[in-house]
C-alpha cells in the first residue's frame, strides 16, 4: 500500500509556499504532521511523507524490543470518529528503527522520532543514537498505557532527565505532555511539567497525548482516547501553554484535528505546527492533501501570506 501512495505526491498540496513554516528551527513545507504511534518501527515514514504531511513522527521507540499489552488493545468508537488504545509501546526496539531510518536519509529533515523509557540512561542512549538520522526528537513521558513512564511526572525527575538529554542533544527536543482535559483537576500539575521542560532546555512541547479512558473493550481495562472528542480540549490547552511559555518554546498541537479550520484555530492560539493520527485512520490517505489545500485557501481568502501570521477565527469559505 505505501508504494501506491507515491501516486499522491504531485497532488499533495504541500508545495504551496504560503504553508511553509518553522518549527523550532526545522523548516517544514506545511505545518501538518503525522503524530507518533502510527509507525512505531519507522517502516513507512518516507511513503507517508509523500501524502502531503509536512513532517512525520516515527516511534515511540524504546531501547529494547517490547511486546506491548495483551490484545484486544485498539477499538474504534465509530460514531464519534474516535479510537481507544492500550498498545503500550509494542515495537522492535532502537536497533531495528535505526536501520530503517538510515534508509530515509533524504527525508531526514522532515522526520521526528519519539523516544521513551523508564530509565534515564536508556533514554539518553536513544537520543544519542537516533539524532544523527532525524530533524528532531520527541520525548514521550505521557503514554497512559505504559507502566513506569509516570516517574517523569515528578518535576525534579523530569528536570534531571531533560538536562541529561540537553547535554547531548544536537537537534531540537520536544517533550510530549499528558493532557489536562477540562473535567480533571491535573491542570496545575501538568502546566508545572510544561514549565519545567522548557526551563530545563526543551525546544518545544507537544500538547498532548491521548486522554485516559476506562473500557471493557480493551483487555487491560483502560487506555487512551484519541480523535474528534479531543479537539475542544486541545484548543484550550494550547491557549494555556502559550500563555505560560510566551513564545519561548515551540508548540505542536495534537488531539482531535481533522479539518483545516481546526488547524487554523490551533495556529492562531500559538501552535507552530499540528500533528494528527486518528482522523488519518478515519479519513484515509487523501487527508493531508485536502488539509493543505483548504488551509492555503483560507489563508488566501484572509490575505495571509505565511502560517506564522495566522490570527483570529478562520474566514468562512464554502
Ligand atoms: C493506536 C495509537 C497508538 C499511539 N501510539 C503512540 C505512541 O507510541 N507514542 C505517542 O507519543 N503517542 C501515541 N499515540 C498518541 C497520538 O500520537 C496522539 O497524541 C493522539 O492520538 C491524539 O491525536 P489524534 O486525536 O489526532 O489521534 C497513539 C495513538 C493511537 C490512536
Amino acid at each position: 500500500m505505501p508504494g501506491v501512495w507515491n501516486a499522491f505526491r504531485p497532488f499533495n498540496g504541500a508545495r504551496n509556499s504560503r504553508l511553509a513554516t518553522d518549527l523550532a528551527g526545522i523548516s517544514l513545507p506545511t505545518p501538518i504532521g503525522l503524530a507518533a504511534g502510527y509507525d512505531k518501527d519507522c517502516r513507512v515514514l518516507g511513503s507517508v511523507l509523500k501524502l502531503g504531511f509536512g513532517f512525520v513522527t516515527g516511534g515511540t521507540v524504546t531501547l529494547s524490543s517490547r511486546p506491548g499489552n495483551p490484545k484486544p488493545r485498539v477499538a474504534r468508537i465509530t460514531d464519534q470518529k474516535a479510537l481507544m488504545n492500550s498498545l503500550g509501546f509494542p515495537g522492535q526496539g532502537l536497533e531495528a528503527a535505526l536501520k530503517r531510518l538510515g534508509k530515509h536519509r533524504r527525508q531526514r529533515d522532515r522526520i521526528l522520532v519519539s523516544i521513551a523509557g523508564t530509565i534515564e540512561d536508556e533514554i539518553v542512549e536513544c537520543l544519542r543514537r537516533t539524532q544523527p538520522l532525524v530533524a528532531g526528537i520527541e520525548l514521550n513521558i505521557s503514554s497512559p498505557n505504559t507502566a513506569g513512564l509516570r516517574i517523569f511526572h515528578e518535576p525534579g525527575r523530569l528536570r534531571g532527565l531533560i538536562e541529561g538529554l540537553v547535554a547531548d542533544k544536537q537537534v531540537p527536543l520536544f517533550v510530549k505532555l499528558p493532557p489536562w482535559p477540562r473535567d480533571t483537576d491535573n491542570r496545575r500539575d501538568i502546566l508545572k511539567l510544561a514549565e519545567t521542560a522548557v526551563d530545563a532546555g526543551a525546544d518545544g512541547l507537544v500538547i498532548a497525548n491521548t486522554h485516559p479512558i476506562e473500557s471493557r473493550r480493551l483487555k487491560v481495562g483502560r487506555g487512551g482516547l484519541s480523535g474528534a472528542p479531543l479537539f475542544e480540549h486541545t484548543e484550550l490547552m494550547i491557549a494555556d501553554v502559550q500563555a505560560l511559555v510566551q513564545g519561548n518554546a515551540a508548540i505542536i498541537a495534537c488531539g482531535g484535528v481533522s479539518t483545516a479550520e481546526q488547524v487554523w484555530k490551533l495556529m492562531a492560539s500559538g501552535a507552530s505546527a499540528v500533528q494528527l493520527y486518528t482522523s488519518f485512520i478515519y479519513e484515509g490517505p487523501g487527508l493531508p492533501s485536502r488539509l493543505n489545500r483548504r488551509l492555503a485557501k483560507l489563508m488566501s481568502v484572509a490575505g495571509i501570506e505565511t502560517v506564522a501570521d495566522i490570527t483570529g477565527p478562520p474566514p468562512t469559505v464554502k
